[in-house]
């Protein structure tokens, strides 16, 4: 891997994220909130309805890592019911390293689902680590799983800035990383709440008509962000914009 800005030269994952403590950046009503995502050329999320052909190794590697670094982590339920997520961090030593950092061993782990139709059986929920926080319009209760999880029933359309809000007060969510999907990333940056963007620039072009862009929905004006960071490996872009003050 390459750094090509700033200061280029030799770099991998860890060099990238070293010294990189987004809890330390929380606001009184939200946490910080950064977000993971990958693009193919043609700006598409996803190839055949799903991520897993776009990002190569250092995609994954960085996916993982960034994990470790912050309290909990949000998905939209498109993801979830896309790519069926298993424990966040399944690797012990993941766990361990967030130890060290002063984290909880496991992030929260946070679905926004309207409908709850959601599904049940991915490992995320049969595992059994970690924990799982939903929130959602469904009145029902959610089935019996092995992971522990909890639902926060909202009333009325879920405001993300409401979501943002219980988190960093009712769950003390200091950094929040969402890993989508593109309507989730078009709500938090709509809100003003995006403050960093990871983005994967997978050097591939699909056409794929259905696959949605990274983000999806209207925006009121468009949102500028900074380049502070980019790496090159095996053909892969990965870029990390920051939010303009
Ligand atoms: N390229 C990437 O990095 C990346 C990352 C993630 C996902 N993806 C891809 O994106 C695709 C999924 O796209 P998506 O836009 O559907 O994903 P999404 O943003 O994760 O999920 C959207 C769904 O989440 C629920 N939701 C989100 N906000 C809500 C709100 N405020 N109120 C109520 N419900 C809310 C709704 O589900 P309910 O129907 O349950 O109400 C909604 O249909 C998949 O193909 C996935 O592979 C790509």
């Amino acid at each position: 891997m390459r750094r090509l800005l700033p200061d280029p030269g030799p770099t991998s994952i860890d060099d990238e994220l070293a010294g990189y403590k987004p809890f330390e950046e929380p606001q009184e009503d939200r946490p910080f909130v950064a977000v993971n995502m990958v693009t193919t050329l043609d700006g598409r999320a996803s190839l055949n309805g799903r991520t897993v052909e776009l990002g190569k190794k250092h995609d994954i590697e960085l996916l993982l890592k960034l994990r470790t670094r912050f309290d909990a982590v949000m998905i939209g339920a498109g993801t979830m019911r896309a790519e069926r997520y298993g424990r966040i961090i399944s690797d012990p030593e993941g766990r361990a390293h967030r130890e060290t950092a002063g984290l909880a061993p496991d992030p929260l782990a946070v679905i926004i689902s309207g409908r709850l139709d959601l599904p049940f059986d991915a490992k995320l929920f049969t595992d059994g680590g970690g924990r799982v926080l939903i929130f959602t319009n469904d009145e029902n209760p959610a089935p019996e799983t092995n992971t522990p999880v909890e639902l926060v029933r909202v009333e009325g359309p879920i405001r993300i800035t409401e979501v943002l809000r219980h988190l960093r007060q009712e769950r003390d969510v200091r950094a929040l990383l969402c890993e989508g999907g593109p309507h989730v990333l078009g709500q938090l940056t709509a809100a003003g709440a995006l403050d960093e963007l990871f983005l994967t620039i997978s050097a591939t072009l699909t056409g794929e008509r259905d696959a949605p862009r990274i983000l999806e929905g209207p925006l009121a004006e468009p949102e500028h962000l900074d380049l502070v960071n980019l790496a090159e490996a095996e053909g892969e872009l990965f870029a990390r914009y920051r939010r303009r003050r």
